[in-house]
């Protein structure tokens, strides 16, 4: 297939292109580089002995987005073209609504007048809000989101599911990803969030690092095993592997939602000593208030992606910290 990558040099973005080369499908990427940078290209280049195809600019250029579907005979969309920082988006909500929504009503209009019939959404287990029971299932109720970014997460899978519905011969899958972390096995792709990152385990690498001096844990208060928040971390080469499915997979018309996650938690403090025994590394953390808009516990039910996709995650918590260490090594040098 013929597939274009919105957002492709991202960190979700660019392992999904990884897996598409190295699946035979044809990439196409367009990006602004907004959170990424160019290097990244060379890198799938190197890992996959592949090029993409890429456009820089950025997709709310409706002009320059029609050119691409103009140009390409494209037979799917991955989209994952979304600023995403929780905490940034409370304080710029008008730039993230602009973004992530306008972009994604542009990719529909395109998908529509080119006749593009398959499309995979990254949206985000933050849908179900503070959840009732877990582990979640794609049954389960969505919920209140409490930032800007999660509310445009809520408010993307919502216009498309409507367009979904008024053309029936399209195939929209609604991916939920729970926490994606770790990084490419060959050092070369990761995550490195510009300044103080917000997620668990960006913050770990940087402090493992020496660039930051000491981790904050948010709350151990909670009614948890050990009092710190429970997440399903999935390794990023898992999610990537689960979108070629979810593009070969769902390429039948209807409405498609799939959680991706491992099934099983662990704590912040779980995390934090696996990253320490696997890679050898003291990281230094202290215990802070929680963080406002977190929950307890969140982990998936991955049932239907194992029944629907045939997907399983393959990779462990050894595996995340493994490769996450070795990206920052890399990066350092
Ligand atoms: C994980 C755990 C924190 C940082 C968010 C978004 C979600 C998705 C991923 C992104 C929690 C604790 C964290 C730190 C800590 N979207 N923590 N100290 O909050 O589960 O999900 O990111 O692009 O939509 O909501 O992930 O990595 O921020 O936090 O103690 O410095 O680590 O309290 O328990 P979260 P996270």
């Amino acid at each position: 297939m013929k597939v274009l990558v919105a957002g492709g040099t991202g960190y979700i973005g660019s392992h999904i292109c990884v897996e598409l080369l190295q699946a035979n499908h044809d990439v196409v990427v367009i990006d602004d580089f907004s959170n990424s940078k160019p290097e990244v290209l060379k890198y799938i280049k190197e890992i996959t002995g592949k090029d993409v195809k890429f456009y820089e600019f950025n997709i709310l250029d409706e002009k320059k987005t029609e050119e691409v579907f103009k140009e390409n005979d494209l037979d799917a969309v991955i989209h994952c073209a979304a600023f995403k920082a929780v905490g940034e988006s409370v304080e710029k909500p008008i730039e993230y609504y602009t973004n992530n929504l306008t972009t994604t009503l542009i990719v529909a209009k395109m998908m529509k007048k080119y006749h593009v019939n398959n499309i995979v959404f990254s949206s985000s287990a933050t849908v179900y809000g503070d959840p009732e029971v877990v582990p979640l299932t794609e049954d389960c109720k969505l919920g209140e989101t409490t930032n800007p970014y999660g509310a445009s997460k809520a408010m993307m899978e919502r216009i498309l599911t409507d367009v979904q519905h008024a053309c029936p011969e399209m195939s929209v899958t609604l991916l939920r990803y729970f926490n994606p972390i770790g990084a490419h096995e060959s050092g070369l792709l990761g995550e490195d969030p510009k300044g103080i990152p917000n997620n668990l385990m960006p913050y770990i690498m940087k402090v493992a690092a020496g660039e930051l001096p000491c981790l904050g844990v948010f709350g151990d208060d909670y009614d948890t095993p050990d009092g710190t928040g429970v997440r399903d971390y999935i390794h990023v080469v898992d999610l990537a592997k689960g979108h070629v499915l979810a593009i070969e997979k769902y390429n039948k018309p209807g409405l498609h939602i799939c959680n991706l996650g491992t099934g099983r938690g662990y704590s912040v403090l779980e995390l934090v000593h696996a990253f320490e025994r696997v890679n050898g590394v003291k990281v230094k953390y202290e215990i802070k208030p929680r963080r406002a808009g977190d929950i307890a516990t969140c982990y998936a039910d991955p049932t239907r992606a194992k029944e629907e996709l045939g997907w399983v995650a393959t990779k462990g918590i050894d595996d995340m910290c493994r490769d996450t260490w070795n990206f920052a090594k890399t990066r350092m040098k």
